[in-house]
């Protein structure tokens, strides 16, 4: 069991125990709940969150998409996230805001549904493994499309959106591959369960367009970096079988991070090992969250 000293409930860090909650929970029947997932990254001036504020304005707008404001500013939130992290005495690792519906009626009628905020955060590494970030993982695309622009809300993480991407993960997993790759309702290659994705042709670096995708911190981060680079970013629609004849392809995502592709539908990628841009991009992304880039300092929210 993940290990949790203190978790921040309504503004208390309270123990495990004391933020235990009512079976009749709305968000637990119907995914009346928003998330973030954010990451914490251990740099020479003590733990750092990566892109604190672009997290919390996501779980405000996730909240507003839903129809509901909550009662605190982007300050007292990403202050939120600090108090949790020390008071769990965290180096690197992963935070998880959430503001579900609770108590107040048991119908689909949210009017009177009381929305309570939690965040815990805990010690976490790769998550598609230490070996994934090094030589690359093989994906499936899913059976299971992501849902429809005007059904799913694509820009608001929240929680009922999700069985959509747990499905995809599992069939993936169960078929023997680390992650599935997602298609939209008009075919066109959409994201993860939980990652964006990009590829390299020709030295351009290609991902899907907003519209239909969750707008991935990480993704934006890494086309400003990419840029910096000099490495052009194109934002197009993507095929199928474009991601087949790819030189590379990666994931990324908070949790994720940066992860090469080395095969897709039992088809190798580019050499079948991460290329010269991923891996390029992929050490400035980690130099870059662990504080050694002075120059995106401005993306670490310093926890002390
Ligand atoms: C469906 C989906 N796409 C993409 C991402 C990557 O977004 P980010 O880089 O903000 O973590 C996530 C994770 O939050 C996700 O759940």
């Amino acid at each position: 069991m993940i290990e949790l000293k203190k978790i921040w409930m309504d503004g208390k860090l309270v123990t495990r125990e004391e933020a235990k909650v009512d079976f009749l929970t709305h968000a637990l029947h119907y995914g009346t709940a928003v998330f973030e997932g954010i990451r914490c990254y251990e740099t020479p001036k003590g733990p750092a969150i990566f892109k604190a504020k672009e997290h919390i304005d996501r779980f405000l707008h996730s909240e507003h998409i839903f129809g509901r404001d909550l009662n605190y500013t982007r300050e007292q939130l990403v202050k939120a996230l600090k108090d949790t992290v020390k008071a769990n005495g965290l180096k690197s690792g992963y935070i998880r805001p959430l503001a579900f519906m609770e108590l107040g009626g048991m119908g689909l009628n949210p009017t009177n549904v009381r929305i309570r905020i939690g965040i815990a955060c805990w010690t976490w590494g790769a998550y598609l493994g230490a070996e994934g970030i090094k030589n690359g993982i093989r994906c499936k695309i899913s059976s299971f499309q992501r849902p429809f622009v005007n059904s799913g809300m694509t820009k608001a993480k929240m929680s009922g959106n999700y069985y959509n991407s747990v499905m995809a993960k599992d069939e993936a997993i169960k078929l023997g591959f680390d992650e599935a790759i997602m298609l939209d309702h008009d075919g066109f290659v959409s994201e993860c369960s939980g990652e964006n994705i990009f590829l390299v042709r020709d030295s351009i670096l290609y991902t899907p367009p907003k519209a239909t995708i969750l707008e991935g911190i990480t993704r934006q981060s890494l086309i400003e970096v990419a840029n910096d680079m000099k490495i052009e970013v194109r934002e197009e629609i993507i095929t199928r079988d474009q991601l087949y004849v790819a030189d590379e392809v990666f994931l990324c995502g908070t949790a994720a991070e940066m992860t090469p592709v080395r095969e897709i539908d039992f088809r190798k990628i580019g050499a079948g090992k991460p290329g010269p841009i991923t891996k390029k991009l992929q050490k400035k992304f980690f130099d870059i969250v662990r504080g050694k880039v002075p120059k995106y300092k401005k993306w670490l929210e310093y926890v002390k």
